[in-house]
């Protein structure tokens, strides 16, 4: 493990918030966490965790302990008609998912290029084009804050949902992440391709029977025409979930706006895209001081110059409020304030 002291965070944090940790430990295999555990049990309790920092702004120089997560290692574990992987927290997402498409191992190819680290996937169990991440986790393991030792949290257990899990709600600052098991395909792949955008350039590209690696490609071409990378607009990707409305809440929208694009839940919830929301109310392009909401992606707020984090979370409730004024719909933040 690798020690540092008064260090900025903003390079490990893609909205690149200034803010400085007094003190951050690169942890770089589980035997760290277990040293730690031996040595600095009660600030290791209390420490701060970043995983890829794709989706959290820090308001204020954190006090606690700064833990970064950077254990590395894909492991197979078996392989038959599936393969089963143990992937290591501190592997980037994007490393993960192209080795997939070198092995051509399936499940994932639908979530190329997002942001962060493996270890953070699970937390907000992330989704994107039709595929959840829970879909292809088997197994989480944990290093437990409470007994000090690792553990394994199955999937059910995780109790995934959209964008949402233990680790987010009941269990948080119960357990560090420290691997990820997924169950992947290694041949007669399920490909998905239910999205409008993905058949459209899967049709424009001339693929008609789309490989997992035709997938990703596409999926990649998709996320770059409109969402900004983190390197050249430091961003958080979707900072509101997508609201879910009751079916009365939906039908009143619906005869007010009837172009409302929406997806049913079930027979009583209607999901709403957010960044529609905020698109119609005005704020698309629109940059406040250092701030603002990307011009290609109503859902994206784009930290443009420097801004800290509470300019930014001023910002999000600036835009809560008026669709709460607009739509009488409270959104939610999907990005984490610490
Ligand atoms: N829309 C607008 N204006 C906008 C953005 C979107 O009107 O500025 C409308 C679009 O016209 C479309 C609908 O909203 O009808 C949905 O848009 P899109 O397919 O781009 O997806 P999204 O709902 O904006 C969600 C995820 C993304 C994920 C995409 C694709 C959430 C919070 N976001 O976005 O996830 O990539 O679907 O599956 O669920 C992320 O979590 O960081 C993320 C990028």
């Amino acid at each position: 493990m690798q020690f540092l002291k008064n260090i900025s965070l903003k390079e490990y944090l893609t909205m690149q918030v200034d803010v400085q940790a007094r003190k951050a430990v690169k942890v770089l295999s589980e035997a760290d966490i277990e040293q730690l555990w031996k040595v600095y049990r009660h600030e290791l309790q209390q420490a701060l965790v970043i995983g890829g920092g794709s989706n959290l702004v820090i308001t204020a120089s954190p006090d606690q302990l700064v833990l970064l997560m950077e254990i590395q290692g894909i492991e197979v574990v078996h392989k038959e008609k599936k393969v089963l992987l143990q992937v290591a927290a501190g592997v980037t997402w994007q490393h993960f998912v192209e080795y997939c498409l070198n092995n051509n191992y399936g499940g994932v190819e639908n979530l190329i290029s997002i942001p962060g680290k493996v270890g953070a996937a699970p937390m907000q169990n992330i989704g994107a084009y039709g595929v959840e991440v829970k879909d292809t986790i088997q197994r989480v393991k944990v290093f437990d804050l409470t007994t000090g030792g690792f553990d394994w949290i199955t999937n059910e257990d995780c109790h995934f949902g959209y964008r949402e899990s233990i680790f987010k709600n009941v269990a948080k600052d119960k357990y560090i992440i420290v691997a990820v098991e997924f169950l992947l395909t290694t041949s007669d792949h399920t490909i998905k391709v239910s999205y409008g955008d993905v058949q459209k350039m899967l049709f424009e590209r001339n693929i008609h029977e789309p490989r997992i690696q035709d997938v990703a490609a596409v999926v990649a071409a998709i996320r770059a025409s409109k969402l900004p990378d983190p390197k050249e607009l430091p961003n958080c990707g979707s900072f509101f979930k997508n609201p879910i409305v009751g079916v009365e809440v939906f039908t009143k929208l619906h005869a007010r706006y009837p172009e409302i694009p929406h997806y049913s839940v079930d027979t009583e919830w209607v999901k709403i895209p957010a960044g529609w929301l905020i698109e119609k109310a005005g704020w698309k392009g629109l940059r406040k001081g250092k701030v603002g909401v990307h011009e290609k992606q109503a859902l994206v707020i784009v930290n443009y110059d420097g801004a800290d984090g509470n300019e930014i979370l001023n910002f999000s409730k600036e835009i809560m409020k008026d669709i709460k004024q607009k739509f009488g719909i409270e959104l939610e933040r999907e990005v984490n304030f610490v």
